[in-house]
């Protein structure tokens, strides 16, 4: 048998781990590799690079990935899904393992539709994916993030401040969530729960004068204002036409200072999150993937998942992958609530 692989959309920690997992299953199962660059820009533009256990030697613990990535989406190109077929037949391939997110496994799951043999591994530091309990990479980001918080909340103790952190999440706060409550954050802003800001300060009124002098405050790039407290603000477009997240915390940071009187300050953690070294977490999570995919292709489960349920690697549907987003549930966030409201 023999595959071809590819990693798409934003990258993550951990995605090496899963083309090294893949390579040494399928030395065991008889099946060879190639890899395309860039995603489906690979596939689209011919782009092929080796993928063998020479190539896939070292890279267990490095983050980003060998193959390359990019947001190109085979279902936004004229003659996409025709040229991805032929892409197939030319290079000999039985099939295609893509590691991605919503957007790649969107498309991963529309060519399946047409009869393309693809099989998905779920990737992004977000954890937004449904169909899968947990996705590579965000073990990574909301260990990253805690690091994060613990080093703010010492300079803003010796300080008396307000430190407002941001962290990635653009349509789910699940980093923002997990990194609050194991940084010990005083205040959490996501974009499930808009938020008041006249809210937010009385609670930071109140902790500066009943509890103590400074705090922590995470904040999902996605986060929302309630209607009609707080202009949202205008984000430019990047070069998929999605926009392109990140500040809302120097929106939120001058409103809190102006409010309460505490001198504030901002970080904002950006792709700090997404590079670097897997997680033991992500590095067994992506290793288990990885098995999980080419026994799934060897099996001939073409337009499906593998995903984690629990503590079992299972498989799913593709099409879960394009279903309504995984977001933080309202009874997580209220459990979460004892510590941040
Ligand atoms: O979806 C993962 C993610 O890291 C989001 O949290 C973030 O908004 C986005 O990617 C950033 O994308 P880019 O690297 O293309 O700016």
């Amino acid at each position: 048998m023999r595959l071809g692989v590819l990693t798409g959309g934003g990258d993550c920690p951990g995605l090496n781990a899963v083309l090294r997992a893949i390579v040494r299953t399928g030395v065991r199962r008889d099946v060879s590799f190639v890899g395309f660059r860039d995603g489906w820009r690979g596939v689209l533009d011919d782009e092929p690079t080796e993928l063998d256990l020479r190539t896939t030697r070292g890279i267990l613990h490095r983050g980003g990935t060998i193959l390359g990535s990019s947001g190109a989406d085979p279902m936004r190109r004229d003659g996409g899904p025709e040229t991805v077929e032929a892409a197939l037949g030319r290079h000999g391939l039985d099939g295609l393992i893509v590691i991605g997110g919503e957007g790649t496994l969107g498309a991963a799951s529309a060519l399946s539709e047409r009869g393309l043999p693809i099989v998905g591994v779920p990737k992004t530091i977000d954890n937004d994916l449904p169909g899968t309990d947990v996705t590579v990479g965000f073990h990574t980001a909301v260990q990253v993030a805690t690091d994060a918080i613990d080093r703010l909340h010492t300079t803003a103790e010796s300080h008396d401040r307000v430190m407002v952190i941001e962290v990635m999440g653009r349509n789910a706060g699940w980093i923002a969530l997990y990194a609050a409550m194991t940084g010990g954050a005083d205040m959490l802003l996501i974009p499930e729960e808009p938020f008041d800001i006249d809210e937010s300060c009385s609670h930071l009124r109140h902790r500066h004068m009943n509890v103590s002098s400074f705090s922590v405050v995470v904040v999902a790039e996605g986060a929302v204002p309630a209607e009609g407290t707080m202009e949202p603000p205008e984000y430019p477009l990047d070069e998929n036409g999605f926009p392109r997240l990140g500040g809302i915390s120097n929106v939120i940071a001058p409103e809190i200072e102006k409010r309460t009187g505490y001198g504030t300050r901002v970080t904002i953690l950006g792709h700090v999150q997404r590079g670097g070294s897997p997680v033991a977490f992500d590095r067994l999570l992506a290793t288990r993937f990885g098995i999980a995919a080419v026994d799934l292709a060897v099996a001939g489960g073409w337009g499906r998942m593998v995903s984690r349920r629990g503590p079992d690697i299972v498989d799913v549907p593709l099409a879960e992958a394009t279903g309504p987003r995984k977001v933080v549930p309202p009874e997580l966030y209220r459990e979460a609530a004892i510590f941040f409201g």
